[in-house]
Parts: C-alpha cells; structure tokens; sequence
C-alpha cells in the first residue's frame, strides 16, 4: 500500500493522488484525505495488511516505526446503517447525505470517546490514539503477524469468563455506560485477555434503553459461557455488573 516514512512531501502528493485511483472505488475524497491527514501528522506510515471489512467499516493494520495501529474507517458510502439506525437513528434523524456524512463522523468520535472512558474505568480495550473525520486510530490487538482472533473462536476459560464480566462491571459501575452490542463478536483475545471492542453506540447507564441493553447484553454473554459449561445464572451475574453483589457466581 503506501507509505510515508521515507518519502518527501512532493512523493505524497503523488502517492495520494495513486491512492486515491487505488482506494477511490472505496472511499470518497473526504475519508482519503482524513486518512492522508494521518500520515502527514505522523500518526501512522504505512498501511501493514486487511483485518475485517464489515458493513460500517474496514479496519486496517497500520505501523509506524515498527509500532503497529488498527485504523477503523466508517464508510460513508454504501453503508447501511444498520447498527445506527437502530440505536440511535430515530433519536439523531439521518435522511440525507450531509446528515449522513456528519452523522458518521459523530460515530467515530463517539466510538473514540467511549474507548477512552473504558480503558479509564479499567476495562480491557484497545486504547484510542487519534480520530480524524471517520477515521479512528486505536491500539493494534494482535501480533505483526495476525491480528488477534474473535472470542467465538476460542477455547474460553475460567479466566477469560471472569476478566470479561470485570471488564462489563468496570464500563457499567465506573464509565456509567453499557455496550449496548455485546457478544462473543464483540471481543478479541489477545495473550489470554479479552479486548471489548465496537463500542461507538454505547448508552449511558441513566439511558431509557439502558435497562433493556444491559439484560439483552448478559444475557448474550451468559449463554455464550455457557456453552462451556459455566453454568452462569443470568441474574447473579446482572447484579454484579451493577455493583449490587461482588461475586457472579
Ligand atoms: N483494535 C483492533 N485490533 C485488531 N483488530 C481489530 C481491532 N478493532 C477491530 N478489529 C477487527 O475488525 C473487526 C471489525 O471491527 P468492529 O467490530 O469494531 O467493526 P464493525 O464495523 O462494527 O464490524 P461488524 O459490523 O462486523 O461488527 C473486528 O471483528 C476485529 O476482527
Ligand atoms: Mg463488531
């Protein structure tokens, strides 16, 4: 892909303009520019490899100096919509293009905000680094070689159970937000750690789907452990994350 370590000024420009034939089928001039910005501002300087390419997005492994980043770009053309749509569609109102494009850029910097009071709070996630337009840079989960795999592709131990539902406690009790999205989808583990990610539509805990998005939450999460045997009643691990009892079990 390119680079911008060791090339002038006047070899970017060029570049971009490549890029841009490269990535223009993609993404519109806004999203390149956002992700030259990244670049000329040294916070990325190279493109590594692929990592997913989902409906809202495409998250890429980028490195700088060796140092490995995951950018996530919210697409703002072709995307559905889907998850927007459903949190918070009726609430913010999205029918046209402008709407759209400024609607995407609140995402990225909502998804932004939420990272960094996560990882404040003590929950494991990949910790933000910069967010330009409907780019985000964030803390690469994953060796030079792969990035990490999704929870529904591992072997769950007791460990991972409890670090996972530490993690739900820290985001609820001390940032007051619920994931509102969470599965066995939603997380990467990495050196034994689970790493919640797609975090953007986050509510609030005084929320009025809060209540709602917490239980539905658990409950994905509960049936998935249990799948290994854990043998987790729903409730018990409700009132944990609440901060009602200390123990889930
Ligand atoms: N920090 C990261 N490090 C490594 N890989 C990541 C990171 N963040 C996301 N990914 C990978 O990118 C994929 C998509 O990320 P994410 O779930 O945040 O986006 P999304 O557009 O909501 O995707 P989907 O609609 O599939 O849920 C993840 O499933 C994961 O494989
Ligand atoms: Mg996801």
């Amino acid at each position: 892909m390119f680079s911008s370590d060791y090339e002038g000024k006047e070899k970017i420009e060029e570049r971009l303009k490549e890029t841009q034939k490269v990535f223009g089928y993609v993404f519109d001039r806004f999203t390149i520019l956002n992700i030259y910005k990244l670049f000329t501002d040294n916070t990325i300087g190279r493109f590594e490899f692929p990592i997913a390419s989902g409906k809202e997005s495409l998250v890429f492994a980028a490195s700088k100096n060796n140092k490995f980043f995951a950018v996530k770009i919210y697409k703002t053309v072709a995307s559905t919509f889907k998850n927007i749509e459903r949190y918070a569609g009726q609430r913010w109102g999205i029918d046209n293009t402008r709407n759209k494009r400024k609607f995407i850029m609140q995402w990225a910097h909502r998804e932004f905000r939420n990272l960094s009071e996560a990882v404040g709070a003590g929950v494991i996630a990949p910790v933000p680094v910069k967010v330009v337009g409907n780019v985000l840079v964030m803390q690469y989960i994953g060796t030079k070689r792969k990035p990490a795999p999704l929870m529904k592709d591992c072997i769950i131990t007791r460990e991972i159970v409890a670090d996972t539902l530490k993690s739900v406690r820290m985001l609820y009790t001390k940032a007051g937000l619920v994931h509102g999205d969470l599965s066995e989808y939603n997380f990467l583990v990495h050196r034994k750690k689970p790493y919640m990610i797609d975090i953007a539509q986050a509510v609030e805990t005084d929320d009025a789907m809060a209540r709602v998005l917490i239980e539905r939450d658990i409950g994905i999460m509960t049936r998935f452990f249990n799948k290994f045997e854990y043998k987790l009643d729903k409730d018990k691990v409700l009132s944990y994350i609440r901060g009602e009892s200390n123990v889930f079990r």
